[in-house]
Formats: structure tokens, C-alpha cells, sequence
């Protein structure tokens, strides 16, 4: 489905509670299948990712049942395969576009007695795998790869070892495998890496009875195992990724005020905020308050008077890692040459996202370049409309619509329904802010 988007013709101004996370739902979802007991998780995103997780555990043997919906998401109650362990499914899962469910996964199966193979779309068939299979093969795993390290990925399961693992890359996926197969290994099991990722797994897995050690400015995480999980109770606050394209849209669309609600500002997630404010955003927080083991606050975006340009720096890429294609469009309207540095990591993620920005953003008419691990942006340009395509990838989708009304005439999203993995209902937002998108 084609999304068509009309240069704005006035301010964007409302109210929104955007869907909730997809990482922290991702990690309930596991979490609650690995423990023993019924746990209770209020506010799960319902999106294509997510859906993925939960048909793998239901798969595996834990059971999900749908208790209530609300308005970020489902309300779960999950009966966890607990101590007795995963059984195998005798078919393939499909892990379908998520790399977060495909790579958690190796970790939770790969200290049990499992034969499982794993699959997933065009997408995540083309995405790296070793560096999740490597590390738990030197804990004891086996893993059948493609010839390229990638999938499909058939695991052996079995008896683990503790390692101390230096991640070569700044990655919460193979963090979060490596700290949960710990979890069937004798001894302590350290993740070290070279810059911080988003740390949601460490928050969670003391609700679920297991403490972590961790020190945030020594980059590493541990866990003694082994260790079972007991169930808990689980909210999921607001995705700030999804509220990044509205805190963009509402800075640079004259005029706007948007009021983002109940949003994770976990400091692993919100770079973007940091980033924005530099180049002279206005984005006040209230109602600061914690959901979980997750601060959230109130966000109220004003349009901002002028933004300049500003430098991103490698240490603060995870922090920001999925706002770049986003914060890229920003850049397009500030003034001066926005730098994104070591930012290499797109290029293995749902496309080739720094290659998909350099290109989408040049047919819109914007001033970019990218290198092999940069992406420099110099504005301000005015945008005119074009065809720009989602490439199946779900930041694009959404970061084409919002650069559509900045754009003179009408800007066409082809493959819009690639927005269904994180954030389904992202048109209808967006239109109910004064927006003006159709199907086309
Ligand atoms: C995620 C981690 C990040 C991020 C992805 C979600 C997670 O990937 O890009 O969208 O939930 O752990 P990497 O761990 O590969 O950096």
C-alpha cells in the first residue's frame, strides 16, 4: 500500500499516547514465557514484531492468552514454560522481520536440550547472525548457519558455561542472548561493550527474581547462573522511537504543538531528545514519573523557531541508533552540515538504512552524502515531493510520511504497511494531528 502525504498547509497540534515499546514488549514476552507462573503484562505493542515473539513462545510451549486490550497495546497473561524448559516445535519458527525476537531467541533456547530452527522474511534473512552464534557457541551451543551467517539458524541446545564476552559492536540484541543464556550456564556469565546500549533487559530481569550486576560507566552486565525466572507483572511505557518521528514532524511543520504521553525516557533511548535539542528544538517534559523499571514523562514538542546543525557523535549512536533516518530528515531543515558519525550499524539493519536515507532524502532534493560508516546532511533545503520507497523497512516508511510534509506538492511512501512492524496505526496519528494522507 502507497501512503500519499500533502506538504502541510497548517500546524499539527494534538494529544498522543503513541504505542508502547517494542524492545521492552519484545523482553516481557520472553521474560514471562522463560519464568515459572502466570505473568501479567499490561500494555504489550500489538504489532507485526511483537506478534512474532509471541507466536515463537507459544511455539516453544509457554501459553499466551489475550486478557484485555488498551490503548498502547494487549494485556497478556503468560504461562511460562518455567523450569521445565522449551519444548521443540518440530516445524521452523518464523521470526518474521524482527531481528530483537530472532537474536533473543538464540539466547533463551540455547542452554536447553532443543533442536529448533529459526526463519524469517527477505529481511532478516540477509541480516548477521554470527555475532549472536559465535558467543554462544563458546558457551556450549551448536548452531547450523547458511554459509553466510545468516538464517536459517538451526540450534542445539545443551549444557552452557559462564564466559566473560567482549562485544566487538554496541548491540542490546547480542547483550540480551548472551546475558540470557548466562542464565543456564554455572558461574557468571559478563557482557562487556564498547559503548552502551539500550539497557532494558537488565532493568527487567530483577521483576523476574534475577539480579544484575552492571555498571554503566565499566560498560559491562553480568549475571550468576544458574538461574530460574519467577513470574511478574510487566507495564510497557510509550515507545520513544515512535514519538521521535512526531517530535520531529512537530519541530519542524511551523506552528505545531504536539503532547507525546507516558513516554520510556530510558537515558540507553533518548539520544535523539539530546540531539534535537542541540539543533534548538523546544520539548519540555512533565508529568516525569516511572513505569516499571522505566522513567516515562510527558512530552509537549513546540515547532521550533530555527534549528542548526550539529555533530553525532559515535559514542552516542546506540542511544539513537533506530531516530537516525528521522533525526537525517531534522538535519535537512537546520542550518549547516549535520554529521552523523559511526552510524555503520544501518547498513545491517530491516535495509541498508544509511544507503535507503543518502537516497530517499536526494530525491527529495535534500543536500546528502554518506560514507561507509557516516552520513552528513547539509540544510536548510526546501523538499519537494516525490515516490520514495519503504523498502519493507518500517523507519522509512514512517520517516518518509513525516518528510512529506515538509515537502512542497505531495510526497508518495511506497510499501507504507511496512509501518505495521512497530507502529500500525501511524498514518491515522499522524492524520489526526491535522495531517493531510490517503491510500493511494
Ligand atoms: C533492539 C536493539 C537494536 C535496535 C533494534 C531493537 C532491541 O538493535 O536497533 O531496533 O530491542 O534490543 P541492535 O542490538 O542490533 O543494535
Amino acid at each position: 500500500m502507497d501512503l500519499r502525504v500533502q506538504a502541510a498547509g497548517g500546524p499539527l497540534i494534538g494529544v498522543l499516547r503513541v504505542p508502547s515499546d517494542k524492545s521492552i514488549s519484545h523482553r516481557a514476552v520472553l521474560l514471562a514465557a522463560m519464568a515459572d507462573g502466570v505473568s501479567r503484562l499490561r500494555g504489550v505493542l500489538d504489532s507485526a514484531d511483537v506478534r512474532s515473539t509471541m507466536g515463537a513462545v507459544g511455539a516453544l510451549g509457554a501459553e499466551v492468552r489475550l486478557a484485555g486490550e488498551a490503548s498502547g497495546g494487549l494485556d497478556l497473561e503468560v504461562t511460562g514454560w518455567g523450569s521445565r524448559g522449551p519444548v521443540s516445535p518440530g516445524v521452523p519458527i518464523d521470526c518474521g522481520n524482527s531481528g530483537t525476537t530472532v537474536r533473543l531467541l538464540m539466547g533463551v533456547l540455547a542452554g536447553w536440550p532443543v533442536d529448533v530452527t529459526l526463519t524469517g522474511d527477505e529481511s532478516l534473512s540477509g541480516r548477521p547472525m554470527r555475532r549472536v552464534t559465535e558467543p554462544l557457541a563458546s558457551m556450549g551451543a551448536a548452531f547450523d548457519t547458511s554459509p553466510a551467517g545468516t538464517l536459517p539458524v538451526r540450534i542445539h541446545g545443551g549444557g552452557l558455561h559462564a564466559v566473560r564476552f567482549a562485544s566487538p559492536v554496541a548491540s542490546a540484541q547480542v547483550k540480551s542472548a548472551v546475558l540470557l543464556a548466562g542464565l543456564r550456564a554455572d558461574g557468571t556469565t559478563t557482557v562487556t561493550e564498547p559503548a552502551r546500549s539500550r539497557d532494558h533487559t537488565e532493568r527487567m530481569l530483577p521483576a523476574f527474581g534475577v539480579p544484575v550486576a552492571g555498571d554503566a560507566s565499566s560498560l559491562t552486565a553480568s549475571v550468576d547462573g544458574p538461574a530460574g525466572l519467577n513470574a511478574a507483572d510487566v507495564v510497557v511505557p510509550a515507545d520513544p522511537s515512535s514519538a521521535a518521528f512526531f517530535a520531529v514532524a512537530a519541530s519542524i511543520v511551523a506552528g505545531s504543538e504536539v503532547v507525546l504521553r507516558e513516554v520510556s525516557l530510558n537515558p540507553t533511548r533518548t539520544g535523539f531528545l539530546r540531539v534535537l535539542e542541540r539543533m534548538g528544538a523546544q520539548i519540555a517534559r512533565s508529568e516525569t514519573s516511572s513505569v516499571g523499571a522505566e522513567e516515562t514523562a510527558t512530552l509537549t514538542v513546540r515547532a521550533a523557531a530555527s534549528l542548526v546543525a550539529t555533530v553525532v557523535t559515535p559514542d552516542e549512536v546506540p542511544s539513537l541508533i533506530d531516530e537516525v533516518p528521522i533525526l537525517a530528515l531534522a538535519a535537512t531543515q537546520a542550518s549547516g552540515t549535520t554529521r552523523f558519525e559511526g552510524v555503520g550499524e544501518l547498513r545491517v539493519k530491516e535495509s541498508d538504512r544509511l544507503e535507503a536515507v543518502r537516497a530517499g532524502l536526494a530525491a527529495l532534493g535534500a543536500d546528502v552524502e554518506a560514507g561507509e560508516h557516516w552520513l552528513e546532511v547539509t540544510g536548510p533545503t526546501p523538499l519537494r515531493g516525490a515516490r520514495v520507497p519503504s523498502l519493507g523497512d518500517h523507519r522509512l516508511a514512517m520517516t518518509w510520511a513525516v518528510a512529506g510534509l515538509v515537502a512542497e506538492g505531495e510526497t508518495i511512501v511506497e510499501g507504507f504497511e511496512a509501518c505495521d512492524v512497530s507502529y500500525p496505526g501511524f498514518g491515522d496519528d499522524l492524520s489526526s494531528l491535522g495531517a493531510s494522507v490517503s491510500p493511494g
